[in-house]
C-alpha cells in the first residue's frame, strides 16, 4: 500500500508539559489546519517537532503510543536546536526575508550549522521510515534542504516539496546566506510547489540566476533529473467553516446596531496588523460619524514568543491599542477590542458569520486561510472581505476590497466602502468568491499537488535503484579507460571551457591550475599517446596558458592550428579577414551598451559577445535581437553566427573543430582508441568528423551525438587521472583527487579545481 508521508517543521499537535502532565493543543498557522485534512493516521504519517525540547537520542518514548495512534512521527529537538534552527534562522532570517521584510533580519549571523543538522536529522527520520511504494510530502521553509538530503539517501524515491511562504524576489533571495544550498536542497524533489505563479517564476529567476540552470516549461534539470515546478494555491478546510447549521457561539458584540469589522491573525509583524489599526484610527478621524457606531475586534493567536522580533511587536500593539482606545473611546464604547489568545475553531465561526467586513491585509503573506475561511462560513452570502493585494489569496478573490496595506488612507476608504456597501452588491460579491472556495478546498488542493507528483518522471524504477548518475560515469570511465589500454596508440581530443576547466564568468576567469597543467603533461607523454586542446579560444591565449606543454593546440574553433610543440601556428585556407568586420564589431558594442554585465572578445577572425553574467531575461531578448541583426548583415557573406554556452559569436564559415583535426587524424594505425571529450555545439562537429567507433564523450545533460556521456568537468578530470594512472602504472594524485571529488570539496561548479 502507498502511504503519504507528511513532513513539516511542527506536527499538527503542538506538546506541552503542564504540571507534570503532556497537554496536546491543535498547532496554529494555515499549514497545519490546511493539511490537517490530508493527513489520515492509518495510511501514513506526518514527521514533525512535537513542541518539546528534548536531549539529543531521547524518543519521546513516554507520549509514543498517544503519537502513533495520531500516525505522527516526534523527530526530537533539543532546545539550542529549537534555538538555532527554528528561532534565528528559520524565524530569525528566513521568514522575514522571504516575506520582503530584510530590515527585520538580526544582525548576528544565524548558525546556519545547526539548520543542516535538524534538515539532515528529518531526511534520515524519514528514511528510516521509507518503503518503496511511499510518497514523500515536504513543506514549508524550516526544511528547505530535506528534499536533496533525502534524494541522496534516497535516489529513487517520490519527494514533493511546497513551500507555504512567499518565494522573493531574486534581488531579495540573493541576501540569504547559503542561497545555493538552499535552492540544491528544494531541487532534490521532483516537483516543487507553490501557492502563486510570481512566486513559482521568482524561484525559478533565483535557479536561472544563481545555479546558472535553465528553467522551461516549468522544468529544471538537475542532478541528471527532471524537477517540476508548479502552482497550487491552497484552499481552506472548508467541511469545517461551511456547515449552514447556525454556530452555537456568537459574537461578543452588544448593541445590535454597532457594525463590527474584524481580524483574525497569528501575531505576526508580516500580517499588517499596526497599519491595519491605524488605518482604522483615520477613519474615525476623518470620519466623526462613525464614532460609537463601528467596533474593530482583533484576536491574535500568540507566536513565537521566544523570538525577539516578536516580543517586541507584541508590545507595540498593546500601546496602540491602548493609544486608539484612550483617544476615542467613551465609558460605553471601546473602539478596538484587542484579545491575544487562541479562539476554538465554534468562536471562530461565530465571528467570521457575525461580522460585517473582514479586514486581511498582511504586508505579504504566502496564502492566507482566514480570507477564504471567512468566506467558507458566510453561510448568509453577506458580509466584506477587505484583503491585501500582497497575500497570496488575492491572486483567486478579486471579488474582495483589494488594497496596499502600506496606503492607509486608501484601507481606510476601503473600510468605509465596506460599511456602505449595499446588500445586493455584497451579495454579489460573496456568492462569487464563495462557489470558488468551496470548490477548490483544502483536500482538492492536495490532490492535485500529489496527482502532479505522481505524474512526474519519478526517480528512477527500483530495481535501477543504485545506478545513480555516479554510477553512470564510472562506468563510462571504466569502458574508456579499458578501450584505451588495449589499443595500439591514443589520441585525446580535448575542449577546453566546460570539458577541462568549469564555465566561469568572464573568460579571462579559466586559466588553468598547476595540477592540470601536470595532468595534462603527464597524459602527453605517455608512450604512443598524442594529446591536443581543441578550443575555441584566441591563439594568444592558448599559447600563454598551455604553449608550454607537448601537446597540439587548436585556437578559435579550428582556424589556428599548432600541431606539436614547439611547431608554428598555421591558418586555416580561408579567406584572410571576417567580412563586415567592422559592422560585426558595432553591433555587439551596442548589444554591451545595452545589456550590463555582457562583454565582448575579439579574436584574430571572429568576435563573440559573452552573456553569462547578464540578467537572463534581457539577456534572452537581446540575444534574439543580435542575432537576427548579425544573420541578416552576413547573408551571403563567408561568415556564420553560432551560439554557445550564454556566447554568440561571429567566425568564418568553412573552418570548424572537425577539420581542425583532420592532419591529427591522417595515418593513424588501425586499433588507435580515439577520445573526443567536449559540451558545446562546436563540439558536435569535431564528434561529426571521427571515425564511428571513436569515443565520443559529452559532458553534461544536453542532447549530443557523442556515444558517450559525464555528468560533469570533476568526472572528466577522473577520467583524465585514470587514463594517466593506466599507462604511467602509477598517478599518485589520483587517490586524493578522487577522494576530494567524492567528498565534495571539489566540485564541478567550483572554479578552482585543483
Ligand atoms: P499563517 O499560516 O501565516 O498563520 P493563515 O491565515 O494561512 O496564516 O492561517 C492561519 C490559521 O490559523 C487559520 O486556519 C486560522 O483559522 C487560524 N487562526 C488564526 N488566528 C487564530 C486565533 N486567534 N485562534 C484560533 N485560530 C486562529
Ligand atoms: C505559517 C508557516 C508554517 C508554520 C505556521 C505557524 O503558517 O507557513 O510553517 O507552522 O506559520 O508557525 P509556528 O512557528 O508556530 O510553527
Amino acid at each position: 500500500m502507498s502511504r503519504l508521508l507528511l513532513v513539516s517543521n511542527r506536527l499538527p499537535v503542538t506538546a506541552e508539559h503542564r504540571r507534570g502532565k503532556l497537554v496536546l493543543k491543535s498547532s496554529a498557522g494555515g499549514l497545519a489546519t490546511g493539511l490537517h485534512s490530508v493527513h489520515d493516521p492509518g495510511k501514513g504519517l506526518w514527521f514533525g517537532w512535537s513542541g518539546l525540547n528534548q536531549k539529543p537520542g531521547t524518543d519521546e518514548a513516554a507520549e509514543s503510543d498517544e503519537w502513533k495512534r495520531r500516525g505522527c512521527v516526534p523527530v526530537p529537538l533539543s532546545r539550542t536546536e529549537v534555538r538555532d534552527y527554528y528561532e534565528a534562522c528559520g524565524n530569525g532570517v528566513v521568514w522575514p526575508l522571504f516575506h520582503s521584510l530584510i530590515d527585520r533580519i538580526p544582525l548576528r549571523p544565524a548558525p546556519w550549522d545547526t539548520y543542516e543538522t535538524v534538515n539532515q536529522r528529518f531526511a534520515d527520520a524519514v528514511a528510516a521510515e521509507l518503503r518503496a511504494d511511499d510518497v514523500v510530502w515536504v513543506h514549508d521553509y524550516q526544511l528547505m534542504r530535506v528534499p536533496g538530503l533525502l534524494r541522496a539517501k534516497a535516489p529513487s524515491a517520490r519527494v514533493g516539496f511546497f513551500l507555504h511562504i512567499p518565494f522573493p524576489a531574486v534581488e531579495i533571495f540573493s541576501a540569504l546566506p547559503g542561497r545555493e544550498r538552499i535552492l540544491e536542497g528544494m531541487l532534490g524533489a521532483d516537483l516543487v510547489g507553490f501557492h502563486t505563479a510570481g512566486y513559482m517564476r521568482n524561484f525559478a529567476a533565483a535557479v536561472e540566476r544563481l545555479l546558472g540552470l535553465p528553467v522551461q516549461d516549468e522544468r529544471v534539470t538537475y542532478g541528471g533529473r527532471q524537477v517540476r515546478l508548479g502552482v497550487f494555491p491552497m484552499g481552506a478546510d472548508v467541511a469545517r467553516y461551511a456547515d449552514p447549521a447556525p454556530s452555537k457561539s456568537r459574537s461578543p458584540r452588544s448593541p445590535i446596531d454597532r457594525r463590527l469589522l474584524l481580524g483574525v491573525d497569528r501575531l505576526d509583524y508580516t500580517k499588517g496588523i499596526p497599519r491595519r489599526l491605524l488605518a482604522f484610527e483615520h477613519l474615525l478621524r476623518t470620519r466623526p460619524e462613525l464614532r460609537g457606531r463601528v467596533c474593530f475586534l482583533q484576536i491574535a493567536v500568540p507566536s513565537r514568543t521566544d523570538v525577539p522580533a516578536y516580543k517586541r511587536f507584541r508590545r507595540r500593539i498593546d500601546e496602540l491599542v491602548g493609544r486608539i482606545n484612550g483617544a476615542y473611546g467613551t465609558s460605553s464604547w471601546t473602539p478596538v477590542q484587542y484579545v491575544a489568545r487562541p479562539v476554538s475553531q465554534e468562536q471562530l465561526v461565530g465571528l467570521y458569520r457575525t461580522c460585517d467586513v473582514m479586514v486581511v491585509t498582511p504586508l505579504r503573506d504566502g496564502m492566507n486561510l482566514v480570507a477564504k475561511e471567512f468566506v467558507a462560513s458566510r453561510v448568509d452570502e453577506d458580509g466584506v472581505l477587505v484583503l491585501s493585494e500582497f497575500a497570496g489569496a488575492a491572486d483567486e478573490m478579486h471579488e474582495a476590497l483589494l488594497v496596499n496595506p502600506y496606503d492607509l488612507e486608501r484601507v481606510a476608504d476601503a473600510l468605509h466602502t465596506a460599511l456602505q456597501m449595499n446588500p445586493d452588491e455584497r451579495r454579489a460579491r460573496m456568492r462569487s468568491m464563495r462557489r470558488r472556495v468551496l470548490h477548490d478546498d483544502a483536500p482538492r488542493w492536495a490532490r492535485s499537488f500529489l496527482g502532479a507528483l505522481e505524474e512526474t518522471e519519478s526517480a528512477l524504477p527500483i530495481e535501477h535503484e543504485r545506478r545513480t548518475r555516479t554510477d553512470l560515469d564510472g562506468a563510462v570511465r571504466r569502458l574508456v579507460v579499458r578501450a584505451a589500454e588495449t589499443a595500439s596508440q591514443r589520441l585525446l581530443l580535448l575542449d577546453y571551457d566546460g570539458t577541462l576547466t568549469p564555465l566561469v564568468a568572464t573568460p579571462g576567469l579559466a586559466a588553468p591550475t598547476r595540477s592540470l597543467l601536470s595532468l595534462l603533461r603527464t597524459l602527453a607523454e605517455q608512450p604512443a599517446t598524442s594529446v591536443h586542446v581543441v578550443s575555441g579560444r584566441d591563439r594568444a591565449t592558448l599559447d600563454a596558458w598551455l604553449g608550454g606543454l607537448p601537446v597540439g593546440l587548436h585556437a578559435e574553433h579550428g582556424l589556428w592550428s599548432r600541431m606539436a610543440a614547439g611547431a608554428e601556428w598555421t591558418r586555416a585556407d580561408v579567406v584572410p579577414t571576417l567580412p563586415r568586420e567592422k559592422d560585426v564589431v558595432a553591433l555587439i558594442e551596442d548589444a554591451v551598451k545595452r545589456t550590463p554585465g555582457t562583454l565582448m572578445e575579439r579574436k584574430s577572425t571572429g568576435v563573440a559577445w559573452h552573456y553569462r553574467q547578464a540578467d537572463p531575461k534581457l539577456a534572452a531578448a537581446e540575444l534574439r535581437r543580435l542575432r537576427s541583426a548579425l544573420v541578416t548583415l552576413l547573408d551571403g557573406e563567408p561568415a556564420e553566427v553560432h551560439a554557445g554556452h550564454r556566447v554568440l559569436e561571429v567566425r568564418l564559415s568553412g573552418v570548424d573543430k572537425g577539420t581542425a583535426i583532420a592532419p591529427a587524424l591522417d595515418g593513424l594505425p588501425d586499433g588507435t582508441a580515439i577520445i573526443a571529450i567536449g559540451d558545446d555545439r562546436t563540439d558536435e562537429q569535431l564528434f561529426a568528423a571521427l571515425p564511428p567507433d571513436a569515443m565520443t564523450i559529452y559532458v553534461g545533460d544536453g542532447p549530443s551525438r557523442a556515444r558517450l556521456r559525464l555528468s560533469s568537468v570533476a568526472e572528466v578530470r577522473l577520467l583524465l587521472v585514470d587514463l594517466a594512472r593506466s599507462a604511467s602504472g602509477q598517478w599518485p594524485l589520483r587517490a586524493s583527487f578522487t577522494a576530494a571529488v567524492r567528498a565534495g570539496t571539489i566540485s564541478a561548479a567550483s572554479p578552482t579545481i585543483p
